[in-house]
């Protein structure tokens, strides 16, 4: 056997059902073609985000009884605090809701007009915390993490001349802070080796650089260092997770991914100037230091969340989940960025669609023909989250890739599950020529993804 049954039983189940197709096609046209607007009820299997998802454990739930509600220095913080120190090798932890609270807090502080902060690439949200504040956020992966057909073991990884020549160039005085995402979501989900964490802490320690590590999926990545990276094999992945962040000066952190929790995140550092300020910020946006705008019980769920996502036999079973689902979808020559992400599948639309070009947003058909199919929900990231108008030329600029994120949540579906969606995905690459393209008829002015409206070109989606 490849991969082991899941290392856990069902307790207690959530109904789901795949309504009609003829509720599926008016749900996409009340929606104007976008899945984000569609009722999370008429979703068979949501693969929109790992993000806030997860199920958790008896031992969270338990944990939630415990919850303490004190406004002030509430049991389950000094719990939430220590298991966040143990791991992280951090001393200093300032609880948030969610991970881009964390950045807010971080680049509210240190970022200033005009400066500039590298990462391998920025999530969404760290970008946009930093160009709020008038920054610039820059990418700098290595080129094999911009090519989907690379085989590389560590697509995460940051390109350390290229780091390095950036860092010489701009100096301290311009760059404020560097940022490491691990596993990569925006490059694919793909790990970062520990031999790249630590020559980029050297490198930004030689320029006096701090070095955050955007820690989200931090146990994922930490499981793919130990598979693949020489001299990794026999050691414990809490160990090498230890290593990672013992490499760096603090991380920001969302819960809601490898914390297991559904809500919940933190920020996490060394110096203690910069915790004494981040805490007069947080009085002010979240709450007070001791919460950080959660509930007790909250903070409890996180922090037993953090513990359990280290157990090897989970992380066995929820990357190797992944990869089983990815092959599967490869074996069928189901167009992906390769390999397979620690959370995620990537459809490649350009390639699964040739016949869409881009004005006519490939990635967002095929999301459309997912749910159409199979009441199946997927993320576009192409033209409609990344796309713009040329400020000087007026023309479209489209994004080097057109993909589909299928995001696997947490110990919420099974094999089976999967095997269902790889079915509809291969249905629809046999019939993919009756995909039509979208016009977008509807976009506000910022993240216009989350909103924007379709019509159907010609005869639109598969009859
Ligand atoms: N950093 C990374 C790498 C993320 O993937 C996310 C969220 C965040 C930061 C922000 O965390 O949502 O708790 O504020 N990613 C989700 C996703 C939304 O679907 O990939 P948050």
């Amino acid at each position: 056997m490849r991969h082991r049954a899941e290392p856990w039983r069902v307790k207690v189940v959530e109904p789901i059902s795949l309504p009609d197709r003829d509720t599926r096609r008016r749900r996409l046209e009340e929606a104007g073609y976008n899945v984000f607007a569609i009722p999370a009820e008429d979703v068979y299997i949501d693969l929109l985000t790992d993000s806030g998802t997860a199920a958790m454990s008896q031992n969270q739930w338990a944990g939630l009884m415990l919850g303490d509600e004190s406004y002030a220095g509430a049991r389950n913080f000094y719990t939430f605090r220590d298991t966040v120190q143990e791991i992280t090798g951090f001393p200093f932890i300032i609880p948030t809701h969610q991970g881009r609270v964390a950045e807010n807090l971080l680049f509210s502080t240190l970022v200033k007009p005009g400066m500039k902060v590298p990462s391998n690439n920025h999530f969404d949200t760290t970008r946009a915390n930093i160009e709020v504040h008038g920054g610039e956020a820059v990418d700098l992966v290595i080129p094999e993490g911009r090519d989907p057909a690379s085989e590389h073991p560590f697509k995460g990884n940051i390109d350390l001349e290229r780091l390095d020549a950036f860092l010489a160039e701009n100096g301290r005085e311009r760059v404020p802070v560097a940022m490491l995402t691990i596993t990569n979501n925006s490059g694919g989900g793909q790990p970062v080796s520990l031999a790249n964490i630590r020559a980029m802490a050297d490198i930004c320690h030689r320029h006096g650089v701090p070095f955050f590590l955007d820690a989200c999926r931090f146990a994922e990545n930490a499981w793919f260092i130990k598979q693949r990276e020489p001299g990794q094999a026999h050691r414990a992945v809490r160990e090498i997770a230890g290593d990672m962040f013992s490499a760096a000066d603090g991380c920001t952190m969302s819960a809601k991914k490898d914390g297991l929790a559904n809500i919940g995140g933190f920020i996490a550092m060394r110096d203690q100037g910069l915790f004494e300020k981040l805490k007069n910020m947080l009085i002010l946006i979240e709450g007070f230091p001791t919460y950080g705008g959660l509930a007790g019980r909250d903070l409890e769920a996180v922090a037993r969340g953090l513990v359990e996502v280290l157990d090897e036999r989970y992380l066995e079973f929820r990357v190797g989940q992944v990869q089983a689902f990815w092959e599967r979808l490869d074996r069928a020559g189901i167009p992906m960025i390769r390999p397979a992400g620690g959370h995620a599948v990537y459809l490649d639309a350009r390639r699964f669609l040739p016949h869409i070009p881009p004005e006519q947003y490939p990635a967002q058909a095929l999301t459309v023909a997912l749910y159409l199919e199979g009441g199946i929900r997927g993320v576009e990231i192409g033209g409609v989250m990344f796309g713009r108008k040329d400020a000087a030329t007026g023309k479209d600029v489209w994004p080097e890739l057109e993909l589909v994120r299928l995001a696997v949540p947490r110990r919420v579906y099974t094999n089976t599950h999967l095997g269902y969606v790889a079915e509809v995905i291969e249905t629809l690459f046999e019939n993919r020529e009756a995909i039509r393209g979208l016009r977008m008829v509807y976009a506000a002015p910022v993240l216009r993804h989350f909103t924007a409206r379709f019509a159907p070109v010609e005869s639109s989606v598969p009859a």
